[in-house]
């Protein structure tokens, strides 16, 4: 492990058991603050952590005393919000609903932050990110960062490049203004020569899908967007069998659980896992079940990747593995070690309930991913601006004029975070 340099600090909020954090500390960050909301999540931060002082269990709409808590100024700052109301699981709610539009609890602590604000910021959400409310919510997301002086990046990444498990997530990436690193590329406009950003994303564009360049297309920044020179991933090599517990000893279900969800097969999955009978040898699957057309049905993939880790939230939220050994064919469900090996972080402390283990996996970001960012953004951008400036504003932030600006949580949170999601969307729209 290198050294954790005294200014590479970073603040994870929405911290969850802490896999930003998990994925960070290798390369030297030090975190000086984190929050959740959920004391479950809390348990197990601290179960794998150890004693963590700088871990609050609050919410991000405390902006005062969050500020107060953050002591040190922080270069980055991680934001994985919750996606329940971009998804179908919060009926599309999106900064509509109350746990989405958390966003802005953030963005107020950024604001609160005045002259301290981290040089990076980091977001992590669902896929639905894009696409909710036809696009509006992230355009609002990513203007309230500009509005705070971020040059903005995005990009898309699918944990099955690393690890194997279905698990595209977008990434927003906030270089802020006062950033010298010449490595951050920024878009050019109406310039007269050559713009390099666009040269930069058109030379990576796995990393970002059509949806998601016509969406940057169409939204206006008062700053603008920004990236760096990335190559997309490498595919890892791996097998999903190892990732699997396949021995006698686990927990593989009885003859009737056994023969009920065989029966749930669909024709065509049924025919595919009798195929892999006759061939003979080890095939493991991964089964979730869905309700079609009034009817319920396990699902099995046999692509050598799992489904994506959801909280178990219902009955059909938890994954099930299916191996076929020598033609016997076995159920269970995935265990919370399986989930933790998926999110490429095989050793984390389990919590002694498997609920509330499932819960923290499967809300949790992959730890190769974040890696991936913190090796080709993070930390590069980091380095130049401690050899271009010869240091980095290590200044206390306790006792700073900035901090009796905090706004007044008043009538509501959320009413508040609809008022400046209005705002920013009449800024939007002012600029269109
Ligand atoms: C997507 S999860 C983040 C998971 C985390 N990145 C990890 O890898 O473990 C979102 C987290 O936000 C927390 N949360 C929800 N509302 C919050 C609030 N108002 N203030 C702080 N945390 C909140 C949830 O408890 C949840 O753990």
């Amino acid at each position: 492990m290198s050294q954790t340099n005294p200014s590479k600090r970073f603040a994870e909020f929405f911290a969850g058991i802490g896999l930003v954090h998990e994925a960070l500390k290798g390369s030297g960050w030090d975190c000086v603050y984190a929050n959740d909301i959920d004391p479950k999540k809390e348990a197990m931060y601290k179960g794998h952590f150890g004693p963590s002082p700088y871990f609050y269990l609050e919410d991000v709409w405390q902006t005062e005393q969050i500020v107060e808590e953050i002591k040190e100024s922080v270069f980055l700052a991680t934001a994985s919000f919750p996606c329940t109301d971009l998804s179908l699981a919060g009926n599309w709610e999106g900064f509509e609903g109350d746990h989405s539009s958390t966003y802005f609890g953030f963005i107020r602590v950024l604001q609160s932050l005045g002259g301290h604000k981290p040089k990076i910021v980091m977001l992590e959400n669902v896929t639905g990110f894009l696409t909710s409310k036809g696009g509006e919510d992230f355009a609002r997301a990513v203007s309230a960062l500009a509005a705070e002086g971020y040059w903005i990046d995005c990009i898309v990444l699918d944990a099955k490049s690393f690890v194997p498990q279905s698990r595209p997530r977008v990434f927003v990436i906030g270089f802020h203004e006062s950033l010298q690193s010449e490595r951050i590329i920024r878009q050019v406009k109406n310039g007269w020569f050559g713009d390099g950003w666009q040269a930069a994303i058109d030379s990576a564009d796995s990393l970002r899908p059509d949806s998601l360049l016509r969406l940057m297309a169409k939204t206006e920044l008062s700053t603008g967007w920004a990236t760096l020179t990335l190559h997309p991933p490498k595919q890892t090599k791996y097998s999903l069998a190892s990732f699997i517990d396949t021995d006698d000893d686990q927990l593989w279900w009885d003859k009737a659980a056994n023969d009920k969800h065989y029966a749930m097969l669909s024709d065509l999955h049924r025919k595919e896992v009798e195929n892999r009978c006759k061939a003979g040898g080890l095939h493991v699957g991964t089964v979730y079940r869905r309700c079609r057309y009034n009817k319920m049905r396990a699902e099995v993939r046999f692509d050598n990747v799992a489904g994506c880790l959801r909280t178990p939230r219902g009955g059909s939220a938890r994954q099930i593995v299916m191996i076929i050994d020598d033609a016997r064919v076995r159920f269970r469900w995935m265990s919370p070690r399986e989930y933790a090996r998926l999110q490429g972080s095989p050793d984390f402390t389990l919590a002694k309930n498997t609920t509330q283990s499932l819960f923290g996996f499967g809300d949790g970001v992959c730890v190769p991913v974040i890696r991936w960012l913190d090796q080709n953004i993070l930390t590069p951008v980091y380095e130049d601006e401690m050899t271009s400036t010869g240091h980095i504003d290590c200044a206390k932030i306790q006792g700073r004029n900035g901090a009796s600006s905090v706004p007044k949580r008043n009538v509501g949170a959320i009413k508040e975070a609809e008022g400046l999601t209005q705002q920013i969307t009449q800024r939007v729209d002012a600029t269109q």
